[in-house]
């Protein structure tokens, strides 16, 4: 490591299980150790992560040619249940179903959070008893798609589009396609993680599937106040300038600025937060010439990040967009394989519609 990308802090060390810990199974798969709810990246197998990233890469096709379309899902009914504003995430899922065949709801659902653990759990029974199969569940508060995926029935599955400031991982296994298109070699790789890492679920899923695919480094670049607890982000190194944070970096992923989980005392000033964490093209050119540029939207261009770098040739933020379709399919294909058109038929009445 040359001195000037010396991090500011060293990585942290990892917590190591106790020597007589016994792996325990991981509660997202069957018994058969098929996908069932996606909740996190965070121990996943890694030829599972890789086996998704391939179903998705056979999916995506190039700019202007039409999207994959398929019957695997037909007979399926899925619910996507959001209770924080998207609209990114949500149409991607919608497409994603959509292309597959299934029967999409969307559901806007606003509860006050005293009364949401209960009365989600209402409405999922109650979209249960309709023939859903599939919830994708986005809500502000940590915890809600596990409550969710520990309550419904055993041919029903959980997916997550994000989870408070803990997980989003659809958005990760999307950045880890993409940046395997342009850097199939992670083993080589230094990706530099820049902004709002603290409040930020986009980059504890990248971390957890970076680790997974095998990173060589991967660097958290924020200003002190958004910098995540010691005890998170094991191995990462942590730097607090844009100068030693992207030096020869082969992956820069900029974060949006998440003012929603923070309070009105700790939002950063605007231009002065871009003249000190801002990508400029002069900054980028810091990192290796042929770098890719990542967001994961909705950007604020003029804060996080220039409009000539978002648009430049380096930006790979629509592959991103475009690669967020593709992954969704592969994981709804896997959480429902052997399911579509079987479930429609085994069902009371199935099959009346399909004569
Ligand atoms: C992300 C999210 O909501 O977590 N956006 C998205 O999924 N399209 C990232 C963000 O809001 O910063």
């Amino acid at each position: 490591m040359s001195a000037d990308t010396r991090p500011d802090t060293q990585p942290q060390p990892e917590a190591q299980p106790r020597p007589d810990a016994q792996p325990r199974p991981e509660p997202q798969l069957r018994p058969d150790g098929t996908l069932r709810h996606l909740l996190t990246l965070e121990s996943l197998p890694r030829d599972l992560i890789e086996r998704l990233l391939d179903r998705a890469e056979s999916l995506v096709r190039p700019a202007g040619a039409p999207p994959p379309t398929s019957t695997e899902l037909e007979g399926v009914t899925v619910a996507n249940l959001f209770t924080e504003p998207s609209t990114r995430t949500r149409v991607s899922f919608e497409l994603a179903a959509k292309r597959l065949g299934a029967q999409v709801v969307n559901l806007e659902v606003q509860l006050s959070s005293r009364v949401k653990g209960e009365s989600m759990l209402d409405t999922i029974y109650t979209l249960e008893a309709l023939y859903v199969d599939v919830f994708v569940i986005r809500d502000a508060e940590a915890g809600v798609p596990g409550l969710v995926a520990e309550s419904v029935h055993p041919h029903v599955s959980v997916l997550s589009a994000g989870e408070a400031h803990l997980a989003h991982p659809t958005q990760g296994l999307l950045d880890a396609l993409t940046v395997r298109q342009r850097k199939p070699h992670f083993g080589s790789l230094a990706i530099a993680m820049v902004g709002d890492v603290r409040h930020s679920r986009v980059a504890r899923s990248a971390y957890h599937v970076f680790r997974a695919l095998g990173a060589g480094e991967i660097r958290i670049v924020a200003p002190p106040a958004y910098m995540p607890e010691a005890a998170e982000f094991g191995g990462c190194t942590r730097h607090t300038t844009l100068a030693k944070g992207l030096k020869d970096a082969d992956v820069v992923m900029m974060l949006r600025i998440q003012k929603e989980r923070m309070s009105q005392a700790s939002l950063p000033d605007a231009d002065r937060y871009f003249a000190k964490y801002g990508l400029t093209p002069e900054r980028l050119a810091l990192a290796k010439p042929d770098a890719i540029v990542m967001h994961p939207q909705p950007m604020n261009r003029g804060i996080e990040i220039a409009s000539d770098v978002a648009d430049g040739p380096q930006s790979v933020i629509r592959d991103q967009v475009r690669n967020g379709v593709a992954v969704r399919m592969a994981v709804l294909s896997a959480v429902c394989a052997g399911r579509g058109s079987r479930a429609a038929v085994d069902r009371p009445g199935g099959g009346l519609t399909r004569s």
